[in-house]
Order: structure tokens, then sequence, then C-alpha cells
């Protein structure tokens, strides 16, 4: 018999960043851009870049290690592993496994999961249900991005955007009223057009090099990502809150995903919600994809921005299209 009475919630966070800083000033010398431009369309000043003998599982491991400590507990501690990347080492075997070995996570099952941005927020959503269900116990969960390796470095309408970086968390079970409130996932495969890796899948022979290298980048039809961004955003704040039986002033912290500076101050407008409620950091990493819920999720705690009973509400969305929302009383 499983208990219905586990509730999930979250045990320790933490995240990695690469050293290699980019600032939209060494952009100016890869392609026609500016600072400014940047700047004023995107809240963008600089990203992380990996290293050359850096991939996704390296990035992954240092913030999967360093959330095990936060959460104080060992890896054979780890019942599974979950995996958010859209930038995986490769595609087998699974960035959790190679993260699962090198961990030391002898006793986890380990698993990728492709919702792109929304990647980590998703992850989150299938960690809880295992949890409450009494399957396992802790659940580690990582972002992990290379962005670096798939954007088009003479393509200013997307390189500008993306950074690297790794964000994780142990759930588990919490005590009381804490952890998962309500959550919500979306998709909208119709709009899987306005973003997307063409690459390296069965669509693309992998014969075909020459083709899969002109296209083996991040596709983006900017502005239609954009009005997607702040109508899921603000429609999966109402959803979530609805489920959660709480009002909008009940959240204390949105940890949104990281795209652009504009979409979470629309967001903050639409939604009557002073930026101080609001994580931002897009200006120091661009948009890791699913890592940036997690990185700023860390940032924030670490900051102290966030204390036992607040409440917390993750935001996703991206390529898919595919959108998440997540209300967690912090433990
Ligand atoms: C990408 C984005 C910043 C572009 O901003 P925008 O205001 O929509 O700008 P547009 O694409 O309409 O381009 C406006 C002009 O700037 C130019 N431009 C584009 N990128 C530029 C750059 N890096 N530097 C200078 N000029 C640039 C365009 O060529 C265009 O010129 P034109 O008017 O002469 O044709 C914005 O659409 C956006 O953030 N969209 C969402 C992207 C996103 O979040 N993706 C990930 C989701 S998970």
């Amino acid at each position: 018999m499983t208990s219905h009475a586990i509730q999930a919630g979250i045990l320790g966070v933490g995240s990695y960043t690469p050293e290699k800083v980019l600032a939209n000033k060494d952009i100016e010398k890869l392609v026609d851009t500016n600072d400014e431009w940047i700047t004023t369309r995107t809240g963008i000043k600089e990203r992380r870049i990996a290293g050359n003998d850096q991939v996704a599982s390296d990035l992954g491991i240092e913030a999967g290690l360093a959330a095990l400590k936060d959460a104080g507990i060992n890896a054979m501690d780890v019942d599974l592993i979950i995996v958010a990347t859209s930038t995986p080492d490769m595609h087998y075997p699974s960035t959790a496994c190679i993260i699962q070995d090198k961990l030391g996570c002898k006793k986890a099952g380990a698993f990728d999961l492709a919702a792109a941005c929304t990647g980590f927020v998703y992850a989150a959503v299938v960690a809880e249900q295992f949890i409450k269900a009494g399957t396992y116990k802790n659940v580690l969960v990582i972002g992990t991005e290379v962005y670096s390796r798939v954007v088009d470095w003479e393509d200013r309408s997307t390189c500008i955007l993306f950074g690297d970086g790794a964000g994780a968390a142990v759930f588990g079970p919490v005590a009381g009223d804490k952890g998962f409130k309500a959550t919500t996932l979306g998709s909208e495969g119709s709009g899987g057009d306005m973003l997307t890796l063409p690459c390296s899948g069965s669509r693309i022979p992998f014969g075909e090099t020459e083709s899969v290298n002109a296209r083996a980048v991040v596709q983006m039809q900017g502005r239609e990502v954009y009005k997607f961004a702040v109508r899921v955003m603000e429609e999966g704040t109402e959803e979530v809150l609805e489920k959660a039986g709480l009002a909008k002033d009940d959240i204390d912290l949105v940890v949104p995903h990281q795209a652009n500076i504009r979409i979470i101050e629309h967001y903050a407008k639409k939604m009557k919600l002073p930026m101080e409620k609001i994580v931002a950091n897009v200006d120091k990493y661009g948009n890791t994809s699913a890592a940036s819920v997690p990185l700023a999720l860390d940032e924030a705690y670490k900051q102290g921005r966030i204390k036992s009973g607040d409440n917390l509400l993750l935001l996703g969305f991206g390529a898919g299209l595919t959108w998440g929302a997540a209300v967690i009383k912090w433990a």
C-alpha cells in the first residue's frame, strides 16, 4: 500500500556556471550587433561559456553535488536522477546515466527528460509523482545545458540570447504543510516550428553530414515565441494558483524561466507583481534553457531571499511548445 499522505518538497539546491564570461561587447566582434541593442531588447549583459573540455554532464555533476551537499544526503541515498537538457552529451548513454556513474549514485535509476526550457519544471513535477506515490524518497533533478555548442555564432538574432550553466534540486518528503501545493504542465505542439533544434534526429539522416551541420543550430521566430511566453506565463500562473487555492498575493517569490527581461517585466506588470517578488538574473547568464529556473532558484536562496514557509512559484516555458508551473512551499 502506498501512502497518499506523503508531501514532496525541495530538500536542497545547487548550481554551477562555467568560468568564462562572454560579454555583449565580445559578441560585437562576432556579429553585427551592439551592447545597447542587446541590453535594451533582452536585458542580457553577459553569459557563461563552457570550456572546450566541458560538456553538459560536467556542469550537471557540479550542480548535482552542490544540491546533495545542501540537502545533507549522500550519493548512495539518491533513488532517481532526472536530467532535463536539450544539449545532452550525446543521445545515449543518457546524460543522467553519465552523471549517475560519476556521482556514484549506485542505487539510482536515471533518465533524461526533453522539454527544452521547461525541462526543469517538467522534471520537478515528475519527481513529485514518484515521491508522493511512495515509490522513491530522494530524487535528484538537474537542468544542465551547453547552448554555446548549438547556436549559430553568425546569427545575431539567436546567438546573443543563450548561455551555458546548470542548476539542481533534491526533491524528497517534507513534513507539515510544506512542499508542492499545485502543478500544471502544458504543451502546444502546433507551435513547434517556432523554436527548433533540428539536428541529429531521425528526420535528418545521420549520413547527410553537410545538411546536418547546416541545421544543427537553434532556429527561432523570436517575436512569435515572445508572444507565446507572455501568454502562457500568465495563464500558467492563474491556473496553478486556482489549483492551489491561493491568491496572487500569497506568492512570496516567483522564479521564472530567464529568457528576456522584457518578458519578465511584462509578466510583472500584467500580474501587478512588484519586481522584488520576481527573481531575474538573465543579465548575468542569458537564457540557460533547462538550467535557468534552478540557477535562479539557487541564486535567490543563497541571497537569503527564501525562508521556510515561503510560497514559491516556478514558471517555465519553451520549445515544444511547452510550459509548466509549480507552487512549492519552502521547507
Ligand atoms: C529575439 C528578440 C530579442 C528580438 O527582439 P525584437 O524586438 O522582437 O526584434 P526583431 O526580431 O523584430 O528585430 C528587430 C530588428 O533588429 C534586428 N536585430 C535582430 N537581432 C539583432 C541584434 N542582435 N543586434 C542588432 N540588431 C538585431 C533585426 O534584424 C531587425 O532589423 P530590421 O527591423 O531592420 O529587420 C525577441 O523577439 C525575443 O526575446 N523573443 C523571445 C525569444 C525567446 O525568449 N526565446 C527562448 C524561449 S525559451
